[in-house]
């Protein structure tokens, strides 16, 4: 595998590693690198960092604290069923708090989830649980204890895997013939459009194209039958897949769809490094706009302990002279301080209080919940700030 590098973000540490300060002095950073695969067309990091260093029992992140993404896997669901069996089996890869697998079934629904905090809870909930990895091995495991599925489910969670061959192996193992195989991540051709280089982070191992993800299926027993452009995470697709002798089909042009994408320029080293360039800007630009408050004696916070802005915060170099504190919903990383930068955490009711000028929208995919949310803030004269496209206010 030759893989051609065309960014580069820095030292970095866990994007999730949220810590307290007793744990400072051990933190472990990596160089977080982005290349393009030259055979299977594939944007990935250079170097991986070890899976079990990001999805431990003090994994953080929660799926279900936001109502976007509450009403986002209930709509998936409801997209899902009509094109099952009635009583599917369904397992679902990476399932987190059990976002999405609240929505079906406990008796006939299965998930694998290498978090044993986050498995805990789904088992406690009835959902027969696996705290491992996804692998061949316990894709065999599941077969022989629970049969083959009509339903394999993974949401932000395939981008995290460094093997996709193996991977994708092991579902088209474990799917019934006329099973579906539908995935979710963010999109490179998204990424691109609005300069969101904060979707890489350590667990985004690889950002997909569809023409990437095409080429790796193929050569994996499995077919692309239909894509659906989502708008969470940043913009993300929804790839439904089947295995590669099923006769499941959907009015869905997929030749087309790659002959389009690859005008956007997924896989073209030029508009790679175009992207790149951008990047660089972006980073400058930001920290001018953060220095100019400090200048001005303004109050900035930043909203969304998210993996994406320890991206951005360890690129642009960002700590606690720039920005005071970061405001978060999930009880795991309140009273934690941001990895790599060490930016205090704190948990607001209202989350922006009364002396907060400016907040930089760390998690800028949920802008319209969070403004909702923050109307008195914004009344009073309080401003919001993004990168995402270019550095600006909102
Ligand atoms: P994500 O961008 O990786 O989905 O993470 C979103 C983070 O932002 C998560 O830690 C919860 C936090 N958050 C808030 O603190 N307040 C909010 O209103 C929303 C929508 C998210």
């Amino acid at each position: 595998m030759s893989i051609i590098k065309f960014l580069d973000l820095g030292s970095q540490p866990i994007a999730n590693g949220f810590l307290t300060q007793e744990e400072f002095a051990d933190e472990f950073f990596f160089n977080l690198s982005v290349g393009l695969d030259e055979e299977t067309r594939l944007v990935t990091q250079m170097e991986y960092v070890s899976p079990d260093k990001m999805f431990n029992d003090s994994y953080a992140y929660r799926g279900s604290l936001s109502q976007t993404m509450r009403s986002h896997f209930s709509e998936a669901t409801e997209s899902l069923a009509p094109h099952l069996p009635k009583s599917p089996k369904v397992l679902e890869i990476g399932s987190n708090d059990g976002v999405f697998i609240k929505n079906w079934e406990t008796k006939t629904t299965f998930a694998v989830e290498p978090c044993s905090n986050f498995a805990d809870e789904t088992n406690n909930l009835g959902y027969t649980t696996y705290a491992s990895f996804w692998d061949t091995k316990l894709s065999e495991q599941i077969m022989s204890e629970q049969g083959c599925m009509d339903l394999i489910y993974a949401a932000n969670c395939m981008c995290h895997i460094p093997d996709l061959d193996e991977t994708f192996k092991a579902v088209s193992n474990l799917l019934a013939p006329e099973g579906l195989f539908v995935f979710e991540d963010p999109s490179l051709v998204e990424m691109l459009s609005r300069n969101s280089y904060d979707q890489i982070y350590d667990e985004h191992a690889h950002i997909f194209s569809v023409t990437a993800l095409n080429n790796l299926l193929n050569r994996n027993g499995l077919k692309i039958i239909n894509v659906e452009a989502l708008s969470v995470h940043g913009g993300s697709n929804r790839i439904w897949a089947a295995r590669s002798d099923s006769p499941k089909t959907f009015s869905f042009d997929l030749e087309l769809y790659l002959v389009q994408e690859g005008m956007s320029g997924v896989d073209n080293l030029g508009v790679l490094d175009n992207f790149a360039t951008k990047v660089l800007l972006s980073k400058e630009n930001l920290i001018e706009l953060l220095h100019t408050f400090k200048m001005e004696d303004k109050k900035v916070i930043s909203y969304g302990a998210t993996s994406k802005s320890t991206t951005i915060f360890n690129y642009c170099n960002i700590d606690s002279s720039l920005i005071d504190c970061i405001t978060d919903t999930t009880p795991e990383k309140q009273g934690k301080y941001s990895p790599g930068t060490h930016i205090r955490i704190v948990a607001a009711p209202l989350q922006i209080d009364d002396a907060v000028d400016v907040a930089f929208l760390g998690a800028w995919n949920f802008e319209k919940e969070i403004k909702k949310k923050e109307h008195k803030f914004v009344e009073r004269g309080g401003q919001f700030i993004t990168h995402v496209p270019h550095v600006r206010l909102v």
